[in-house]
């Protein structure tokens, strides 16, 4: 069987290594993949946005399964296309991409079926939401509409914040066509979680839960990024809050999905708080979270293959989605200065004993050699038993790794080993 997997960082990276274990795979094209997963797969230098490039190269050489990982061409209609030249993929259609596509919609969705999510107000003119923000609780939240590389959420601490958050939006356009509209919404606490889930349209399969590190440094501080390092499953998800979750806003949003006409099949990821008054929704992903697959993917059992043909054929019922009773961590090693600029072109160098799984995100391959190529470069992830040993795993054999420049966090995974937040919050 030839798969192909569109997008090229850590998390198509975890995808293609778990997927290597069907052994009726016979090859696996990566688009455009990077140079550190050559050794995976055929990487193939066609962008992940170049949905009539990457439907061309699945007819010309005969793919039997796509899958198709990141945001853009989900939101783009890349299933769409292929699923049109009769190429089966993982993914959700367009119509459906866009429970991620638009956080409006995705707000107004969740307001129409009484999903419990924070409080908001949509704006399209910048004077209608800075008069709005002249009376609003603080401190309040500012989202652009459209996608924004994960970097469209503002939380403004201050009224004077939330205004010029709007006006860099609204006026300058920091995010492009995606500020034309914005969402303002009420400020949240709690511990936060990620469930990714498979699902047919029909039935939800949840997947481990895990724990998502955005910030940039320790303690939670400096600028966010695309993920510093997650671990799973999250302690504070505990078996009560899973049935809750699923009762209150797994199955209803499958069912507000189906009811409005956009049956979503694929990985619906839920990014989820777990506030005093409950667990409510803070996004809607309509694909793997990364770095959450690095932690997630590594402690499924069952064969991943299988479980995303019965996604996209309506059969996921009766295919088993089993993971393993251990726990994951990921470290993320970036490139210093990241997410602001960065050098890169630095040799990434491993130690012969080392005994985790690397995730590459941001490399190419000169000369037989792999380069730094990215802000974040890689992912070194590991198992236990525990949590603890998961985590004490993963950062022995970080130190394993090495490249001029890295730069990692020293504490992931610090705030699920620490069971204070349970306190805050009354399930
Ligand atoms: P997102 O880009 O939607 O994942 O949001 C980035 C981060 O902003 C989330 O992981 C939360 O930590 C935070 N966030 C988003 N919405 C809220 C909210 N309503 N209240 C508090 N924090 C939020
Ligand atoms: N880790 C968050 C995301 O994938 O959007």
């Amino acid at each position: 069987m030839k798969i192909m997997v569109v997008g090229g960082g850590g998390r198509e990276h975890a995808i293609i290594k778990s997927l290597k274990k069907n052994k009726d795979i016979t090859e696996i094209y990566a688009l455009p993949g990077n140079g550190g997963i050559t050794k995976d797969a055929t990487c193939v230098n066609i962008g992940a946005k170049d949905i009539p490039a990457i439907t061309d190269f699945a007819i010309k050489n005969s793919i039997d399964f796509a899958v198709v990982a990141p945001d853009d061409p989900l939101v783009l209609g890349a299933v769409d296309a292929l699923e049109e030249k009769g190429i089966p993929c993982f993914g959700p259609e367009k119509k459906a991409a866009i429970i991620e596509g638009s956080k409006v919609f995705s707000k107004n969705l969740m307001k129409k079926y009484n999903i419990p999510t924070a409080q908001y107000e949509v704006f399209s003119k910048a004077e209608d939401a800075i008069k709005y923000l002249e009376t609003a609780e603080i401190p309040i939240v500012v989202k652009a509409d459209g996608l924004a590389l994960g970097k469209g959420v503002i939380i403004a601490n201050t009224r004077d914040e939330a205004i010029s958050a709007v006006k860099e939006i609204m006026e300058n356009k920091m995010f492009g066509d995606s500020g034309n509209n914005i969402v303002i919404e009420e400020f949240l606490t709690g511990p936060e979680v990620s469930v990714l889930c498979f699902t047919d349209g029909k039935c939800v399969k949840p997947m481990v839960s895990s724990m998502d590190h955005k910030r940039a440094l320790d303690n939670d501080e400096g600028l966010n990024t695309g993920g510093m390092g997650t671990i799973a499953p999250n302690p504070y998800y505990t078996e009560d809050i899973a049935r809750v979750c699923m009762d209150t806003i797994f199955i209803p949003t499958i069912n507000a999905m189906n009811s409005e006409n956009r049956t979503f099949k694929g990985c619906l990821y839920f990014g989820l708080m777990l506030t005093p008054k409950g667990p409510k929704v803070i996004e809607y992903n309509c694909r793997f979270g990364d770095p959450e697959t690095q932690v997630v993917l590594p402690l499924l059992e069952s064969d991943l293959l299988t479980i995303m043909k019965a996604c996209r054929n309506g059969t996921l019922e009766d295919t088993e989605v089993k993971f393993a009773n251990k726990n994951a961590a990921c470290v993320v090693m970036a490139s210093e200065g990241y997410p602001k600029s960065y050098k890169s072109g630095f040799q990434i160098k491993v130690d012969p004993d080392f005994a985790g799984e690397l995730y590459i995100a941001g490399a190419k391959l000169e000369d037989d050699k792999i380069l730094t190529a990215g802000g974040r470069v890689l992912g070194v992830v590991a198992t236990g038993e525990t949590l603890k040993g998961a985590i004490d795993n993963a950062y022995n054999e970080v130190k394993k790794v090495s490249f001029d420049n890295a730069f990692y966090r020293k504490d992931i995974g610090k705030r699920a080993l620490s069971k204070e937040e349970n306190t805050i919050y009354g399930l």
